[in-house]
């Protein structure tokens, strides 16, 4: 994982010198250690079976999504609402080499034909009108 993390910081520090204007929140994977959770998802996933629908909710720039594809998960969706971020997710997609990922431009919820074994979403709590943690989950596991 810390060789893997290597290459992708190395991705995003040249990434930000062509695309100064990317948010602040993805800066953090530009700088030597990555953040806690982006360890912590992948420990979280790493007995879990390869052949799972991951379902990530707010993709921003793809370094979860790269890692969910560098571990070897072969069905994932990620879902972004920034057209111009789900763009930097491909690019870094394709120069990582990494592939078996679907990455729509989408709002969540959306209405998806298929029930995912996994849903992924980090660093995406957003008040969303839900007034505490139960209704937000809640309104998670309604969509
Ligand atoms: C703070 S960023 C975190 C990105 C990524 N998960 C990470 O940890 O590096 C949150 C992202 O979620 C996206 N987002 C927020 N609400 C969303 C929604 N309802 N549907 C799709 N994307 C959403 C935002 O556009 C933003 O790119």
């Amino acid at each position: 994982m810390d060789k893997f993390y290597k290459r992708l910081s190395l991705y995003n520090s040249s990434l930000i010198k062509n695309e100064p204007s990317l948010p602040e929140w993805f800066l953090q994977y530009t700088r030597p250690k990555p953040p806690l959770y982006w360890r912590v998802v992948g420990q979280m996933l790493y007995d879990e079976k390869r052949s799972q629908r991951i379902v990530e909710v707010g993709a921003g720039c793809g370094d979860v999504t790269s890692l969910l594809c560098w571990m070897g998960f072969k069905k994932v969706i990620a879902l972004e609402r920034d057209p111009r971020l789900v763009k930097v997710v491909l690019d870094k997609l394709d120069s990582l080499g990494l592939s078996d990922v679907v990455v729509l431009n989408a709002l969540y919820p959306i209405k998806l034909d298929f029930k995912p074994d996994i849903l992924v979403q980090v660093n995406r709590i957003y008040s969303d009108r839900r007034i505490d943690k139960e209704s937000f989950l809640k309104s998670i596991l309604e969509s």
